[in-house]
C-alpha cells in the first residue's frame, strides 16, 4: 500500500443501541472500532451475523449516529468532514459527491419508475451547485445501467415496489454505480443475484477499484469475497 491519504477514517467508534421497548436493554454493538480505507482497495468486513457489520456501513453513510468516536470522510476539496457532526445538509452533500451505498434492501419510493430511481443520483447537484447533466441525459445513462444489469425494458417504467428481490437489488446497484464517488459501501450486494449478474457486479467492483474508488463491503459468499476484496477485517463481539 502506498502512502496515500485515506478516504475514510473511523477511529474509536462506539455504537450503543438502547431498546426502549425492551426495558431499556442496552446493546453495545461496536466498541473502540477503527478502520481506514484507501483509494483502490476493497476492505471486506467478515464475521458472523449480528457482529455489527451493517452497522459500520450505516454509520459511515450517516444513517446511524455514533455513540462515540470519529468518522471522517475526505470531501472532494480534500477537507475532512466528520459525519458524526455533520448537518443533514452536509450529509446530503457528502452522499452526492463522496460516498455511495448499496443497502441490503432497496428503499422504494412509491410511484417512481425504476429508470428514474436509477437516474436520480445524477440529478443531485455537485458541490459547485451544478447538476452533472440534464434529466434526458440522466435517463439515457440510467437505461445503459438497467441494460447492463439485465433488467428487462418492460420493467423500466414501473415502480420497483413489486419487483423480485434480485431485481430490486440490481436497481439498487445501478443506482449506486451510476454516479462514481470516491468511497463505496456495499452490504451483501450479490445476496439474491444469479451467477451471471453476480459476475457483472464483480466486474463493476473491479472497474471501480481500478478507477481508485475505495470500497468497504460485506460479502456473504466466500467466492465473491475472494474475487473482489483486497483485505479483510474480522468483526468480533465486543468484550463486556
Ligand atoms: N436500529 C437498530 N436498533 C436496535 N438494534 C440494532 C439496530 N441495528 C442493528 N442492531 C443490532 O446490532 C447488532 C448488529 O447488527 P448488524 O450491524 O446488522 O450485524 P451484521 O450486519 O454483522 O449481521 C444486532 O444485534 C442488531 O440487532
Ligand atoms: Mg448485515
Amino acid at each position: 500500500m502506498t502512502m496515500t491519504t485515506p478516504l475514510l477514517e473511523m477511529e474509536g467508534v462506539h455504537k450503543r443501541f438502547v431498546l426502549h421497548l425492551q426495558n431499556q436493554t442496552v446493546l453495545d454493538v461496536l466498541r473502540d472500532f477503527s478502520l481506514r480505507v484507501f483509494p483502490g482497495e476493497c476492505v471486506r468486513l467478515s464475521g458472523p451475523s449480528g457482529m455489527g457489520k451493517s452497522t459500520v456501513l450505516k454509520l459511515a453513510f450517516g444513517n446511524y449516529q455514533a455513540s462515540a468516536g470519529r468518522i471522517a470522510l475526505r470531501a472532494v476539496d480534500g477537507q475532512w468532514v466528520d459525519i458524526t457532526r455533520a448537518s443533514p445538509r452536509e450529509i446530503v452533500q457528502l452522499r452526492a459527491s463522496v460516498v455511495g451505498y448499496v443497502s441490503q434492501f432497496l428503499r422504494v419510493i412509491p410511484r417512481v419508475a425504476a429508470i428514474d430511481v436509477v437516474a436520480e443520483p445524477l440529478l443531485e447537484p455537485s458541490p459547485d451547485g451544478h447538476p452533472l447533466m440534464d434529466a434526458a441525459a440522466a435517463r439515457a445513462e440510467a437505461a445503459r445501467w438497467l441494460e447492463r444489469l439485465r433488467i428487462p425494458p418492460s420493467l423500466w417504467q414501473l415502480p420497483p415496489a413489486t419487483f423480485s428481490g434480485g431485481e430490486q437489488q440490481r436497481i439498487n446497484i445501478a443506482r449506486s454505480f451510476i454516479r462514481t464517488r470516491p468511497l463505496l459501501l456495499l452490504d451483501e450486494p450479490t445476496a439474491s443475484l444469479d451467477p451471471l449478474n453476480t459476475a457483472t457486479v464483480i466486474e463493476l467492483i473491479h472497474a471501480a477499484r481500478a478507477q481508485g474508488v475505495g470500497i468497504v463491503g460485506i460479502f456473504h459468499d466466500p467466492k465473491v469475497a475472494a474475487a473482489v476484496a483486497s483485505r479483510s477485517v474480522a468483526m468480533q463481539a465486543p468484550s463486556h
